[in-house]
């Protein structure tokens, strides 16, 4: 056994792009990339938020910089990433679906209208993005993909989500695919899919919905970025086409 000391991950030959990493579990994921060297471009659909974070990981001794735009328009995915040098590593992170949780509807009272932003923002945007990076990294022969998605990808999780279910299920056939084409040129693709995470809630409401986990505390941003760290490390080239589950053991399905 051969014995070294230094950083477990090293990733200070990468540039990664995290998507909607303006706030909570982006930004998260952003700083803990940026913390084992990558230089991250942060990027959200309000440039304001993706310019503070950027400054923060700065701040904080990070390489980062912000990258304002939505995931949603092809368009300007391809225009912005064209000023930035290649992406070795992309986590699929922008999602919406929040309002949906906090007005429940079942789906045969929905108009068509309410699944478009579902729908576009967690699957359109997911596969925009890929098809930006994915023939650089498969030229270089190296590629990290990952995908958030949610227990709701999977399991009924509650009524008014089943739009979202729809969007965040879809990307995790989508990474499933992207693994399978993509495993012999070194690029992996994964999904984490979360469980309640604590910007979700507030106060009392917090403690009620950790009495039903069994960790008994919702999710952190930290908990994302660790997971993350971990499978966009060379350490984790054998791992795609998985979805890892992080929830403090809420869904075993
Ligand atoms: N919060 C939870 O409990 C929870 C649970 C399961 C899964 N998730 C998933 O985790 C991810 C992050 O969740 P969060 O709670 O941090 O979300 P959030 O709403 O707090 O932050 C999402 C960020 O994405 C940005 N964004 C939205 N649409 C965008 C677009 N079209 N282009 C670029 N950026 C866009 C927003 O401006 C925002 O800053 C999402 O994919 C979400 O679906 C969250």
């Amino acid at each position: 056994m051969s014995v070294s000391v230094g950083w477990m991950f090293d990733l200070s030959d990468k540039t990664a792009l995290v998507t909607g990493a303006g706030q909570n579990v982006g930004a998260g994921i952003a700083s803990a990339l940026a913390s084992q060297g990558a230089h991250v471009l942060i990027n959200d659909l309000l440039p304001e938020r993706a310019a503070e974070v950027a400054d923060q990981v700065s701040a904080a001794g990070g390489s980062a910089a912000p990258a304002g735009f939505d995931v949603t328009d092809l368009d300007a995915v391809q225009a912005e990433l064209a000023k930035h040098p290649p992406i070795n590593i992309l986590v699929n992170n922008a999602g919406n679906g929040g309002a949906e949780q906090m007005r429940p509807k079942p789906f045969r009272e929905m108009e068509p209208a309410e699944w478009d932003s579902p729908i576009e923002v967690n699957l359109r945007g997911v596969l925009n993005c890929v098809h930006a990076v994915i023939n650089p990294m498969v030229e270089a022969g190296w590629g990290r993909i990952i995908t958030i998605s949610s227990g709701a990808g999977s399991a009924g999780v509650g009524i008014g989500v089943a739009p979202y279910s729809a969007g965040k299920g879809g990307g995790l056939g989508f990474m499933r695919s992207l693994a399978l084409e993509n495993a012999q040129f070194g690029v992996t693709a994964n999904s984490v899919a979360l469980g309640l995470m604590d910007n979700t809630a507030g106060g009392d409401y917090t403690e009620h919905l950790a009495r039903g986990i069994p960790v008994k505390r919702l999710g952190t941003p930290a908990d994302i970025g660790a997971i993350c760290v971990y499978l966009v490390s060379e350490e984790a080239s054998w791992i795609t086409g998985q979805t890892i589950n992080v929830n403090g053991g809420s869904i075993t399905s």
